[in-house]
């Protein structure tokens, strides 16, 4: 990809929000001040993670989050993406580092946005049981009251979709199960889950919330029959699947079927009216008809049985990750989304956007992040409602099953000293956002 120093972010409505993202379980270490998660337990079996790493120590940011914050606040983001660990909420005096965490992004004037569940659930808990989501509510609940004075944006959860598929489905992610299509009842718990937090959130004075879907663009294979049906499940699986319970009410055809429990009265809940809708993007995905044999992509073996299988995209710069680099992929999600569902779709916000480089002289990412905050504004151009960019994310962190090995951050990390090194990336947002209209 070419090199691009530009700096100049195109004109977004009064009042976008600019911030970068984290979670738990990626930065804040301290393993010992919490419960165990799904996580934990993934990670101490052998082979589970590529570099055979825990998120025991990660970026040590529970000890470290004053120096994380003024990082922050050197920025210049208006907000913060964090996520709040649910095991470590469970220990007694859990939520005191959040109360600490908070005040130190209000005293730096960077708005807290608390994301309730990434990925780390309680070791002892199951999304395939329906009462997780009941319970999740009563965790939401002790949250709010307790954050509630300082914090008015709040996220429910976090890819509900690559949780059910890696973490369930395919069984690379924790809690490392391959149930495939058995896998369903796993994301209904979570649609559940994000409706009851919806409401505990009201009934605690929450005026602002939202959940961070991961979405992207499905690309047929090719114009022929096998290969357009398969892309259109893909598309039904990734993006329709997640969006439709929550924006419309409904399951797609042919899936409300195949949920536990009362679906109908379950779609109430999970259609609570939200105030922003947000989306993860990194690429879209080329989809063709199934082979026959299992296959291999991006260190993932999808099994024969599936109806589809992943394609590589060819022609465009990939990152360090293997991910293919598609701006424009972007607009096309949001008008699509916006074409799909009208005045159903609320503001959208980026809850993520960015990509894995190594390297301190990060010319890639700032190509890339200048790209896609172009191509969102393109999005606003063609009239979708866009209101905040968030970057994944402020820290190189404990990338899940890849461990160490790959490096969102805008900041390095050493993962010996804990020493952070701005990157070429972090100057040149900074930059960005001094100069923004
Ligand atoms: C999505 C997830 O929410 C986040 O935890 C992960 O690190 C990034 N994508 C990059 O894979």
């Amino acid at each position: 990809m070419a090199t691009d120093r530009r700096t100049a972010i195109p004109p977004f409505p009064p009042g976008f929000l600019w911030g970068v993202s984290t979670s738990a379980h990626q930065i804040e270490g301290a393993a010992d001040l919490r419960d165990p998660s799904v996580w934990d337990e993934f990670t101490a079996e052998p082979g589970r993670v590529k570099d055979g790493s825990t998120a025991a120590v990660a970026c040590d940011h529970y000890h470290r989050y004053r120096e994380d914050v003024a990082l922050l606040a050197g920025l210049g983001v208006d907000a913060y993406r964090f996520s709040v660990s649910w095991p470590r909420v469970n220990r007694p005096g859990g939520l005191d580092f959040y109360d600490r965490l908070v005040d130190e992004l209000c005293a730096a004037g960077v708005r807290p946005v608390p994301t309730l569940f990434h990925w780390d659930l309680p070791a002892p808990l199951d999304w395939l049981r329906r009462d997780t989501a009941a319970r999740f509510a009563d965790h939401v609940s002790a949250v709010a009251d307790r954050l509630g004075d300082r914090v008015s944006t709040w996220i429910t959860l976090n890819e509900p979709a690559e949780h059910t598929l890696l973490g369930h489905a395919l069984g690379v992610h924790a809690p490392g199960r391959r149930l495939l299509f058995d896998a369903l009842p796993v994301a209904h718990h979570q649609l559940l889950a994000h409706g009851l937090a919806v409401r505990a959130l009201r009934a605690a004075g929450a005026a602002d919330v939202g959940i961070a879907n991961s979405h992207g663009p499905t690309w047929p294979a090719s114009g022929d029959g096998p290969d357009v049906e398969a892309a259109d499940f893909y598309d039904l699986l990734l993006n329709r699947l997640f969006a439709e319970p929550v924006l419309l009410g409904a399951y797609p055809e042919g899936i409300g079927e195949l949920m536990p429990g009362d679906v109908a009265a379950d779609l109430e809940v999970i259609s609570e009216p939200l105030d922003w809708y947000g989306i993860n993007y990194y690429a879209p995905t080329k989809v063709g008809a199934p082979q026959g044999t299992d296959i291999e992509f991006g260190g993932v073996r999808m099994p024969a049985e599936l109806p589809f299988t992943v394609r590589e995209i060819e022609g465009r710069p990939v990152t360090d990750f293997g991910w293919p680099v598609v701006p424009e992929a972007l607009t096309e999600l949001l008008t699509t989304f916006k074409a799909r569902y009208g005045d159903r779709l609320p503001p959208v916000i980026i809850t993520e956007n960015g990509c894995s480089y190594d390297g301190v002289d990060d010319q890639e990412r700032i190509a890339y992040l200048d790209a896609h905050i172009r191509a969102l504004h393109d999005a606003h151009t063609a009239g979708v409602d866009v209101r905040g960019y968030f970057v994944w994310s402020l820290l190189d962190n404990f990338e899940w099953a890849e461990g160490y090995a790959r490096r969102f951050g805008l900041v390095h990390v050493d993962f010996t000293t804990q020493e952070r090194t701005p990157k070429a990336s972090y100057t040149w947002l900074r930059e960005a956002l001094r100069t923004r209209g």
